[in-house]
């Protein structure tokens, strides 16, 4: 594996600006379901630092649990709209309120599908918190509700996000030098 020194660009969010808005959302989200309580959906597997970290700020009620999708052909760093549900929920979400919480939405492909699905089972409600949004890359509408931060259209990685599989681990955001990254295959 590739040291990310030798690639990475710039870092765009460091770990205690992650770290401080993360707490904000929390905050925000305690508030908006005050009386009620959350079922979060984290998408795996990008999602899942930033889950950890924000279900450290919410206050009411909260359960979790986890899907997983596969939105790329492999090697790919395009979503293409073949979206396929490789991990489902264990629990049945009619009449609950459902947070999804995501890594990142680029096309916006990955969590329609997603969206499309669950709002088949009936939930009370359905909102979207992604950490980051390149909201110029957006070909179809998904309703977020909160968003750590918007992004220009880069490859980032860090923080839950991978090249390759590898990197999630890292505590902060970082912008990929493509000329410098080196691909296994
Ligand atoms: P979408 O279906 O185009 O919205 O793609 C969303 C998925 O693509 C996310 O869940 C990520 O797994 C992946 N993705 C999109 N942009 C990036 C990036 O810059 N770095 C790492 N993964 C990304
Ligand atoms: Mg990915």
């Amino acid at each position: 594996m590739q040291d990310w020194r030798d690639f990475i660009q710039d870092v765009i969010i460091p770990e205690h600006r992650l770290q401080e808005r993360i707490a904000e959302l929390g905050k925000e989200i305690s508030e908006d379901y005050a009386d009620k309580e959350i079922l979060v959906v984290c998408i795996l597997r990008g999602g899942v630092m930033f889950m950890c970290d924000l279900l450290k700020h919410i206050t009411v009620p909260v359960n979790v649990e986890f899907m997983a999708v596969s939105s790329y052909g492999s090697g790919a760093r395009q979503s293409t709209g073949n979206v396929r549900i490789t991990l489902d929920l264990n629990t049945n979400i009619r009449g609950r309120h459902i947070l999804i919480v995501e890594d990142i939405i680029d096309s916006g492909y990955t969590l329609a599908s997603v969206v499309e699905l669950l709002e088949t089972r009936d939930p009370a409600s359905l909102f979207i918190c992604t950490m980051l949004d390149k909201f110029e890359r957006r070909e179809v509408d998904v309703p977020i509700r909160y968003v750590g931060f918007p992004i220009e259209n880069q490859f980032v990685f860090g923080y839950g996000l991978d090249i390759d599989e590898y990197y999630r681990n890292l505590p902060f955001i970082g912008t990929v030098d493509l000329a410098k990254y080196v691909p296994k295959h």
